[in-house]
């Protein structure tokens, strides 16, 4: 059963459409930030999951050692995604909606390129150790009321 697979793939194409509806936001301020917001309060849940749970696991039953192997990719994608959502944070307040566009446009690029690798090694090999009723306990853990959401979005695709 692919049950990380599953649910991680299913939440990266959640996201990708709260980013999209970001970045189909053009012109008021407000509106760009609220939507802006939606994506990152879902990106930042999602990222906590891995960072805490998943990668853990992951450099544990895999024996690599998380600074060398794919953990240590996956944590610098983390870190650049999250220093992007800085900036457009910062460019909302500061009224700058070029700017944010601009660097929307390179969220979306690096979220789909680090996307591809989680789903290609993270994921796949998490599928192999975690275990059905801890990985429920987690997500209800983690995402809270958030995971209704995510559920309903999963049976509505
Ligand atoms: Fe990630
Ligand atoms: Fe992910």
């Amino acid at each position: 059963m692919n049950i990380v697979s599953k649910f991680m793939e299913a939440d990266h194409t959640y996201l990708g459409e709260l980013l999209q509806i970001f970045l189909a936001e053009d012109k008021c301020i407000e509106e760009i930030s609220q939507k802006f917001q939606n994506f990152q309060n879902h990106l930042f849940v999602h990222i906590e999951l891995e960072n805490n749970f998943l990668f853990p696991c992951f450099d544990k039953f895999t024996g690599i050692k998380p600074e060398n192997g794919p953990t240590a990719i996956a944590m610098r994608d983390h870190k650049n995604i999250v220093e992007l959502l800085k900036i457009i944070k910062e460019n909302c307040a500061s009224k700058d909606i070029e700017k944010v566009r601009k660097i929307g446009a390179r969220l979306n690029n690096i979220m789909q390129k680090h996307g591809i690798r989680e789903k290609k090694i993270q994921y796949p090999v998490s599928d192999f150790f975690v275990d059905q009723d801890e990985w429920h306990e987690v997500l209800k853990k983690t995402y809270g009321q958030e995971l209704e959401k995510v559920e309903r979005f999963i049976n509505s695709t």
